[in-house]
């Protein structure tokens, strides 16, 4: 099968080459194909003929859409998706986008399901929430897939950004002393977890929405708690504060656990982030 990967340098795109090297891959990142020309990028897709289109090129910076990227934020995660689900119903093809937990307001205690309804506060989570509409309307045979809170290898692509794993790592060498939020409540999501899940998806599931994080939630505060036991540095302090501690432009959602119904249970994170501290 051929298999066509947009983004494929960033930190998920890059385990999706990996997992689907037994077929015909094509790996591209914005300098191959810039999505948000959308004339270009559906010539250049028609002419290749792929039967399964994943796409994880997005607009990932929160606080930054809730002012002058707010354009380019919806392009990327609305507009350009929905692009390129025309074109892939265009030539038969699968077409798998990834949204985020926060399309989700974060009010319900119990975390969401998939079917849940959305409910975003932050302009990141209405462009994730209105390219999940916009597929809605277009059809075809279309995987939409939630993660949230990704960590894994840092990608190549210019713009890519570490992981909050990998961030505290780097400043652990600097300091032992943190103030962590002790709120925000969701399901992390090890990359090469979710590629492998992706995979398992369009090959055994039918088209619609799944949530594709792992198993169990944490609080920033009881992440960075977690990734310092698994590195030996028990010695730094960590100080649980609220959400207003560190005031930013976007909300985040209190709670936003994605639940998942329509798969066999993942691996809990706790399980995945040891065996990435393990290998990197
Ligand atoms: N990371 C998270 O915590 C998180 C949480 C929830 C949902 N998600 C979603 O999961 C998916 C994968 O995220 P990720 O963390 O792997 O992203 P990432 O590491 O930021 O990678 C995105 C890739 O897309 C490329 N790209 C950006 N704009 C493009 C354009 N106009 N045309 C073509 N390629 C373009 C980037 O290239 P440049 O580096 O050159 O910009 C980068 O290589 C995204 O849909 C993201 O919104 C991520």
């Amino acid at each position: 099968m051929k298999i066509l990967i947009l983004g494929a340098k960033g930190m998920l795109g890059q385990e999706l080459v990996r997992v689907f090297s037994d077929h015909e891959v094509l790996a591209w990142d914005r300098e191959d194909c810039n999505i948000c020309d959308f004339e270009k990028a559906r010539e250049k897709i028609i002419s290749t003929t792929p039967s399964l289109i994943i796409n994880c090129a997005a607009y990932n910076n929160v606080d930054m859409a809730e002012g002058e990227g707010r354009e380019i934020c919806f392009k990327l995660n609305a507009e350009a998706p929905a692009n390129l689900a025309r074109v892939a119903k265009e030539l038969g093809a699968s077409f798998v986008q990834y949204s985020s937990d926060y399309v989700f307001g974060g009010t319900k205690e119990t975390g969401y399901t998939e079917d849940d309804p959305l409910d975003p506060i932050s302009e990141y989570g209405k462009s994730k929430a209105e390219g999940e509409r916009l597929l809605g309307e277009i059809g075809g045979k279309i995987y939409i897939i939630r993660p949230s809170r990704i960590f894994g290898v840092k990608g190549s692509g210019e713009g890519v950004k570490e992981s909050f794993v990998d961030l505290m790592i780097r400043l652990s060498a600097e300091k032992n002393e943190f103030d962590m939020v002790d709120s925000e409540l969701t399901s992390p999501t090890y990359a090469p977890d979710l590629a492998l899940r992706t995979r398992e998806i369009v090959e055994n599931h039918p088209p619609g929405i799944y949530h594709g994080a792992q198993d169990g939630a944490c609080t920033w505060y009881s992440f960075a708690q977690e990734i310092f036991r698994l590195i030996d540095r028990e010695d730094i302090k960590l100080n649980p504060v609220g959400s207003d501690f560190y005031p930013r432009p976007a909300k985040r959602p209190v709670c936003s656990v994605l639940i998942n119904t329509k798969l066999p249970p993942a691996r809990s994170w706790q399980e995945a982030l040891a065996e990435y501290l393990r290998d990197c």
